[in-house]
C-alpha cells in the first residue's frame, strides 16, 4: 500500500514554496538555486552530475535543535546518530563534533564511527544480526551499549564476551507491537516484525541476563520504525517501556537506561513535520521522572534535508499523453521513490526556468524498469537537453543505498559549509565498476 503522502491530494508545492520551507535552500536571480552561499549550477559546472550535495551548517543547526530540545525538556537524552542514513565520514565528522554519539549495525559502521572521531563508549551497536565477527570487534572496541534483539544474540554474546574475559553492556530491544503509522517496509515495532524481543518474554530474558557471564543488563531499547510524523505510537510504545521498567524493578532489577530509538520524520512535500520538542515532550510524558538515562538514536531527522541530489535532463519524450523528462540520475542513485514510493520535491537550478509557465511531468530515470520513476505528474517549466534539476531532502538513505546496477558509477558527492564547498567524495571511476572482478583461466 503506498504511504499516504504519497497518495495524490492536494496540488503539489510549488518550487517557491518547497524552497522556501528549506533554510538552507535559497533562489538568487542570476545564480539560480543555492545551498547556504554556493551556487549548485558552480558545483554541477565543475563536478559534473548526478552529484550528491550536503549541508554541514543545516545537520549541525539540526542537531542542536535536537540536543536543545532535550535540554529544555529536562531530560538527560544522549544522541545517537543512526550512522545508517548517511555514513560519510565528513557527516560523522560533523555528529562528533557536535557532541554526538552514534548508532551502528554492523562492522563496517563500527568502524566507519570510530574513523569519523566517535568516541567507541559513546558507540551503540544495534540490529537484528549481528555476526560473531562483529561483536567481537564491538567488545574489542569497547563500545558503550549493544543493543540484543534476542535470547539466541544473549547467549551467543555471553559466549563470546565471557571467552574475551569482558563484559558486555546490554540493552534489550523490546518489540512493543505499536504500529507506527509509516510505510510498511519501514515499520519495525509490530509483532509481526522481525525486531526486537517479544513484549510478554522481554521481563524473564531480562531478568535471564542478568545472570549469564559477560553480560550487564543495563536497561531496554524500543525504535519502532522510520518517517514517523505523529507521537501518538511514541506514546504508546514509551508507555509501555516504561510498564516493563516499573515491572522490572519491582522484581529487583537494575534499569538504568533506556535508548528510545529514532523514526523522526520530516516534511518531503507539506507534511507537517514532527518537532523535537514534541519528540522530547512524548518521551518526557511516557519515561521522565523515572531517574533513567535516555538516549535517542535519529538518523533522517538530522541529516534528510540537508541533502539534494543535482541531475540533468538526458532528453525530454512524449509518449501517449505524457512528458517524460529523462535524468541522468537514477533508481541506482536514489532508491526511495521506487522502494517506498516516496514523494521527494524537483525543482528546476536555473531561477528563469523557475518562474516559466508549467504542466505535467513525470521524471524519470534511464535505468530499464519503469519503476526507475522520481516523480510522476509534477508540474514543472519546459525543461530542455541538459537543464539541470535537484532533487531534495536526499541527504538520508539516499547515497548510502546507491548502487551501480545498469553498470552505472556511484555518484560524486560533495559538502557545502557556509561559501566553501569540497567534493566530498569522486565520481567512481568506471574501471571501478570491474576492478574486483576475475575472469577464471579455464573459461578460456
Ligand atoms: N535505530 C534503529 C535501530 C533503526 O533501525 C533505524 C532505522 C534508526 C535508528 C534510524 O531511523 P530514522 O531516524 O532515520 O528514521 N531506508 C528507509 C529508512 C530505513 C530505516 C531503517 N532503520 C527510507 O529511505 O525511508
Amino acid at each position: 500500500m503506498p504511504h499516504p503522502a504519497a497518495l495524490p491530494h492536494d496540488p503539489d508545492p510549488t518550487t517557491a514554496e518547497l524552497v522556501a520551507a528549506r533554510p538552507h535552500l535559497s533562489m538568487h536571480a542570476m545564480d539560480g538555486l543555492l545551498m547556504d552561499g554556493v551556487p549548485l549550477n558552480a558545483v554541477a559546472d565543475q563536478v559534473g552530475t548526478p552529484t550528491w550535495v550536503l549541508s554541514a551548517g543545516s545537520i549541525r543547526g539540526r542537531l542542536q535543535a535536537l540536543q536543545a530540545a532535550f535540554a529544555s525538556a529536562g531530560l538527560p537524552a544522549r544522541v545517537h546518530y543512526a550512522v545508517k542514513a548517511n555514513d560519510h565520514l565528513a557527516v560523522l565528522r560533523i555528529m562528533a563534533q557536535g557532541g554526538a554519539g552514534a548508532d551502528v549495525v554492523s562492522g563496517g559502521e563500527l568502524q566507519r564511527a570510530r574513523l569519523g572521531g566517535i568516541a567507541p563508549e559513546h558507540i551503540v551497536f544495534s540490529g537484528v544480526g549481528k555476526a560473531e565477527w562483529e561483536l567481537r570487534l564491538a567488545l574489542e572496541a569497547g563500545v558503550g551499549q549493544i543493543n540484543v534483539e534476542s535470547a539466541e544474540e544473549l547467549a551467543m554474546l555471553s559466549g563470546i564476551a565471557a571467552g574475551m574475559g569482558c563484559v558486555a553492556r546490554v540493552a534489550l530491544r523490546i518489540n512493543p507491537d505499536v504500529d507506527a503509522g509509516t510505510h510498511a517496509k519501514i515499520t519495525t515495532g509490530r509483532a509481526d516484525n522481525k525486531f526486537g524481543v517479544a513484549y510478554d518474554s522481554a521481563a524473564a530474558l531480562y531478568a535471564h541476563a542478568d545472570g549469564l557471564p559477560g553480560i550487564e543488563p543495563v536497561g531496554l531499547a524500543l525504535h519502532i520504525g522510520s518517517q514517523i510524523l505523529s507521537m501518538t505510537p511514541y506514546r504508546a510504545a514509551y508507555a509501555r517501556a516504561a510498564e516493563l521498567v516499573r515491572d522490572l524493578r519491582a522484581a529487583g532489577q537494575i534499569v538504568r537506561m533506556v535508548d528510545c530509538g529514532g523514526g523522526l520524520g520530516i516534511g518531503y512535500r507539506d507534511e507537517p513535520a514532527a518537532t523535537p520538542a514534541a519528540f522530547a515532550g512524548a518521551i518526557r510524558a511516557t519515561l521522565g521522572g523515572m531517574g533513567l538515562e535516555l538516549a535517542v538514536e535519529p538518523g533522517r531527522w538530522l541529516v534528510g534535508s540537508a541533502g539534494l541530489l543535482l541531475a540533468s535532463v538526458v532528453l525530454v519524450k512524449a509518449t501517449g499523453n505524457r512528458r517524460f523528462v529523462v535524468l541522468d540520475a537514477a533508481m541506482n542513485d536514489l532508491l526511495r521513490p521506487a522502494m517506498y514510493d516516496a514523494w521527494h520535491g524537483v525543482v528546476p537550478l536555473s531561477a528563469v526556468d523557475a518562474v516559466q509557465p508549467t504542466s505535467p511531468a513525470d521524471i524519470v530515470g534511464p535505468v530499464c524498469e519503469s519503476g526507475d520513476t522520481f516523480a510522476r505528474g509534477r508540474a514543472l517549466p519546459a525543461l530542455a537537453r541538459n537543464a539541470r534539476l535537484a532533487i531534495l531532502d536526499a541527504g538520508a538513505y539516499g547515497s548510502v543505498m546507491s548502487s551501480t546496477y545498469n553498470a552505472r558509477p556511484l555518484a560524486a558527492e560533495v559538502l557545502v559549509d557556509g561559501n566553501r564547498w569540497s567534493v566530498i567524495r569522486a565520481r567512481q571511476p568506471m574501471e571501478a565498476l570491474w576492478a574486483g572482478e576475475t575472469v577464471p583461466d579455464w573459461l578460456g
